[in-house]
């Protein structure tokens, strides 16, 4: 049997900083949401021992580092279910080490493929509980939609859906280290910590306009990525109401409320950047469809 997974990517509309735990990790507060952006990802169970990973991008590892293997070895360890032998196949549209989840998707589409697979049928706290093993950043992902996250990102509240809109997502080539980004914040003299609890407002009551005016990150104050302004300038001058950095970035992404315009963003920003995709929010994170 093969279950066929949508692994959605996601944005943060805010993302600050809150604290440091004993464990070097980062307290967060995130209002993420889901794109349909999405890598495919195929699970079918074998009977040769191993954990196969295929996927269609090169440069992608295919073997332990791979955060869909971690998510097999770690549904394994926390169900006690012995592994026979399991395959996946991955088809990537998410670019990698882009801010957008693409690796964290991919683990949190294991996780509900393999729970399918089994028949276990785990709650979802359960499945955060596997999913926080693997990252930060696929509890959300197993879950989706639009959500505050909180914590080390194991704390995962659904808010009010964001409304329909249109979004444009622009990854220069540029690569971030996630691990030296929170070191830089660290190190960063000083923070312009961000208005919280307006945010917290804004999501609860689903006032888009609000979360728009909102939408920041602190990362874009650590981390440099030289071509963020101009995709800035290019989304505004496109009417963007909102564009901000996603994660510890690179991508930028931009919210436009007509499609016409986000097109013509799209475009544009395709002139220089290879990396250049037009979504809409999606209700969830992962979508069983076969
Ligand atoms: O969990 P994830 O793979 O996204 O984390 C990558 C790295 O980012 C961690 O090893 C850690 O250095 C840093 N991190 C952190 N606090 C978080 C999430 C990530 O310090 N909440």
């Amino acid at each position: 049997m093969k279950v066929e997974v949508r692994a959605y990517a996601k944005i943060n509309l805010m993302l600050d900083i809150t604290g440091k735990l004993e464990n070097g990790y980062h307290s967060l507060f995130m209002l993420m949401q889901s794109v349909d952006l999405y890598d495919t990802v195929k699970v079918s169970l074998t009977d040769n021992g191993k954990i196969t990973i295929i996927c269609n991008k090169d440069g992608v590892p295919c073997d332990e580092r791979n955060t869909a293997y971690k998510a097999a070895v770690a549904f394994y360890e926390k169900t006690g279910i012995v592994n026979n032998g399991v395959e996946i196949a991955i088809s990537k549209q998410i670019p990698h080490e882009a801010g957008l989840a693409g690796g964290s998707a991919d683990a949190a589409a294991v996780i509900i493929a393999l729970n399918k697979l089994h028949g276990t049928n785990l709650s979802l706290p359960a499945l955060f509980s596997i999913g926080k093993a693997v990252g930060s950043d696929v509890p959300f992902c197993i879950l989706g939609g639009t959500c505050i996250v909180q914590a080390a990102g194991g704390v995962v509240s659904p808010v009010e859906p964001l409304k329909a809109c249109h979004i444009v997502l622009c990854k220069p080539e540029c690569n971030v280290s996630t691990p030296k980004a929170y070191g830089d914040y660290d190190n960063a003299p000083h923070i312009r910590h961000l208005d919280k609890e307006a945010m917290l407002h804004a999501a609860d009551n689903g006032d888009f306009e609000m979360i728009c005016s909102l939408c920041n990150n602190v990362f874009e104050q650590v981390v440099d990525v030289p071509q963020r302004a101009s995709i800035k300038a290019v989304m505004r001058e496109c009417s963007a109401i909102a564009t901000c950095m996603s994660g510890s970035g690179p991508t930028v992404f931009g919210i436009f409320e007509n499609e016409k315009d986000a097109q013509l963003c799209k475009d544009k920003l395709a002139e220089d950047f290879k990396d250049v995709f037009i979504c809409k929010p999606s209700e969830c994170g992962c979508e069983i469809v076969n």
